[in-house]
């Protein structure tokens, strides 16, 4: 068994093979227990009281923007802005960026992996600024070629919109020659990196993103709290999304002048617990190393790519290079719909998911209207595939005599 299971009390505690963590990770003790010592000992409103208690819930607080500067090594520690999650991070920057920004004739330019959270509020800024919405789409191994990138990524392009890996294919995208590229012809770029923070190294200064968005729920942290990294000189160039409490600096009766970064765009009492949850999230993975965990994600994956390739019944839907694949395994049995599948595998106590992953353009473009998904995570074990694997093999003998021919998932 994976000795890091032990951490996790829903893991000790439950006969469950978890291969859901796209959707949320589970949370280790160290996590639960930092929120409950929040709770027990240092509640109060950071940046709101002169008193100790509440001075050393700011202090907890603002602990946590350093720790996430250096996690992806960002320059500046103000240039990590506290959200809900990644799709709250990537409405602030269509509000606050792309809406004040482009102008008719202007192009956004996204994949067509990306999730909805990175789609929808574009297709908002595309209507409100008359600019155009434009889609990279991927080739029959998954993935975006160069010239793909190169085709539509143009001079007109003011905003690209990138998953750093797809939350439905695994994909990992080679963000930082799209950056390269992005920049050359004078665009900024937004990395999702939703799906690759809790599996990968990320440096934004290397990759030179100019944003950068995650959820803290799936890399170990409390649900219901998120990150916008961004350039400060683009952070200070923008106008608040959220307005009210502590982003001011003067407020007269019919004036406002804001508050310097990273507070401007941290409006009213914040997820505190969320955010300390955070910090200690990270201190659990940097207790791990975020190598070593790429290291045991690698073998559980490689495992779960072979063995799911030995089932002929099943559609996959991965790239064939696996060191461009990340910790994400969409299948179908063919002619079964996702949702029956993962219920059969619900009986095993295995946890999937099922449906279109809110990627309902790729899902079209792909000719289908579902998948199942299995994400691991480091916690998982070869264990947990082989579970996996036999409950496939439950549902698909269950399933089989109803199969109708050329029927792609029911
Ligand atoms: N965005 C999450 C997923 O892909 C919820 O499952």
């Amino acid at each position: 068994m994976n000795k890091y299971k032990e951490d996790f009390p829903i893991l000790k505690n439950n006969n469950i093979a978890y291969i859901d963590s796209g959707a949320t990770s589970q949370k280790p003790l160290q996590v639960i227990n930092a929120i409950d010592n929040f709770y027990k000992n240092y509640n109060a409103n950071p940046h709101r009281g002169a008193y100790s208690l509440s001075i050393e819930a700011t202090n907890l607080y603002e602990n946590t923007r350093t720790k996430i500067a250096k996690f992806i090594n960002a320059k500046h520690r103000e240039e990590i802005i506290f959200s809900k999650n990644a799709t709250e991070s990537l409405n602030l920057l269509a509000y606050s960026y792309g809406i004040d920004k482009l102008k008719e004739d202007d192009e956004i330019v996204i994949s067509i992996m990306e999730h909805h959270s990175n789609l929808v509020p574009w297709q908002k800024v595309a209507k409100v600024t008359g600019s155009k919405l434009k889609y990279m789409y991927i080739n029959d191994d998954f993935e975006l070629t160069d010239e793909e990138i190169e085709t539509k990524i143009t001079e007109k392009t003011k905003i690209v919109g990138i998953a750093q890996v797809s939350n439905v294919l695994g994909t990992i995208n080679n963000v930082k020659k799209i950056i390269e590229y992005a920049h050359k012809k004078g665009a900024i770029v937004i990395v999702d990196a939703s799906q690759s923070i809790p599996h990968m190294d990320i440096d934004v200064q290397k990759l030179d993103a100019d944003f950068l968005v995650f959820s803290g729920h799936k890399m170990l942290a409390p649900l219901g709290i998120g990150v916008l990294y961004g350039k400060k000189e683009l952070l200070e160039s923008m106008n608040p999304f959220i307005m009210g409490g502590d982003m001011i600096e003067y407020v007269y009766e019919q004036e406002t002048t804001f508050a310097p970064l990273p507070n401007k765009f941290e409006a009213g009492t914040q997820n505190v617990e969320g955010v300390i949850g955070l910090g200690a999230a990270i201190d659990y993975i940097n207790s791990i190393g975020i190598s070593k965990i790429e290291e045991i994600e690698k073998e559980v994956v490689s495992y779960a790519r072979k063995e799911l390739s030995k089932l002929d019944y099943l559609t996959l839907y991965m790239t064939p290079h696996e060191e461009k694949h990340s910790a994400v395994i969409s299948f179908n049995i063919k002619g079964v719909h996702s949702h029956d599948v993962a219920s059969i595998l619900d009986t095993e106590g295995v946890c999937v998911r099922s449906g279109n992953h809110c990627a309902q353009p790729l899902l079209r473009f792909l000719g289908i209207d579902s998948t199942c998904r299995a994400s691991f995570s480091f916690y998982n074990d070869k264990e947990d595939v082989d579970r996996l694997v036999k409950a496939l093999n439950k549902a698909y003998d269950m399933f089989k005599k109803y199969i109708k021919e050329g029927n792609e998932n029911g």
